[in-house]
């Protein structure tokens, strides 16, 4: 049976754990080539060996980067077209969270989660998009962003501003690279369990109860539902382009109180 992704190549930044590591998997499953990515090499190394355990005959490169500097960027994508011949899909996924209030942020901690979080996004994609728009044969962008991009929320000032810009940048990109068939488009995950999660629940003082109540679907999302939400915006088969899924269980949907009468 052919796999959705067969024969294409996906690069996962921030794949040694979390949702990255998920989409990383969902893609060698659907037959892409996968580079899974992390500051650390050992950390890339050990997602890549436990993909090739769940994926048979997976197809893995592992690329230490820190997303924040453009030229490790540039090398990981350039580390992955020397591989496997090309880049198809890039998937701008690592991310982090220092929570703080905002009258204490430091402007090291403010400039550390913009880093990560926004520049590090606009690396991946124009690292990617240089290659595709090159190749000429298109190609998908995936900014990993957040319902927090459009809501705010006390203490992640860094943060929330951060995947607002990456919701914009996504549009700009989309607009921008659309005549080379490069589509670009976010995934807006709302509460997820992953590591990221559980610090910044603990740090803010609030339960996993609380956030299942105030959820319609009653629950969190998983981290294959978000990796389910990233195949199909890395697909350039639906006519969609510069737009920001938002996948949180009915959370922005829902203002206040009551579900019902
Ligand atoms: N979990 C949620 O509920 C939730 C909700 C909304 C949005 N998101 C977004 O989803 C994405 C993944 O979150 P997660 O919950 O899966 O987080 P996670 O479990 O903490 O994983 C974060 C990943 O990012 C990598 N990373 C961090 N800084 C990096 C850097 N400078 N360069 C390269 N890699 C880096 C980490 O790798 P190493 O530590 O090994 O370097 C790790 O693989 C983030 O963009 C996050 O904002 C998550």
């Amino acid at each position: 049976m052919s796999e959705r992704f067969d024969g294409e190549t996906a690069i996962v930044t921030g794949s040694s754990k979390g949702i990255g590591k998920e989409i990383a998997t969902a893609f060698a499953r659907e037959g892409a080539n996968v580079v899974t990515n992390s500051r650390s090499d050992d950390r890339a190394a050990a997602a890549a060996a436990e993909i090739r355990e769940d994926v048979e005959g997976a197809s893995i490169l592992a690329v230490e980067c820190d997303v924040t500097e453009p030229e490790s960027v540039s090398a990981l994508v350039d580390a992955t077209v020397e591989e496997f011949g090309a880049l198809d899909v890039m998937v701008n996924n690592a991310g982090m969270t220092i929570v703080d209030p905002a009258e204490e942020q430091s402007p090291e901690s403010w400039q550390r989660v913009i880093d990560v979080d926004l520049s590090g996004v606009f690396y991946g994609s124009q690292a990617a998009g240089r290659r595709m728009i090159e190749r000429g044969t298109g190609g998908a962008v995936v900014n990993v962003s957040s319902m927090m991009g459009r809501m705010g929320l006390g203490g992640r000032a860094p943060y929330c501003a951060a995947k607002a810009g990456v919701d914009n940048l996504t549009r700009t990109l989309a607009v921008e690279w659309a005549e080379h068939d490069v589509h670009v488009n976010a995934l807006a995950p709302g509460y997820v369990h992953t590591a990221i999660t559980d610090q910044s629940m603990e740090s803010a003082g609030y339960t996993a109860e609380e956030v299942r109540n105030r959820t319609p679907l009653d629950r969190f999302g998983t981290p294959e539902e978000m990796a389910e939400c990233a195949l199909f915006l890395a697909s350039r088969n639906n006519f969609v382009t510069g737009e920001v899924l938002t996948a949180d269980g009915g959370w922005t949907a829902f203002a206040w109180g009551s579900r019902g009468p």
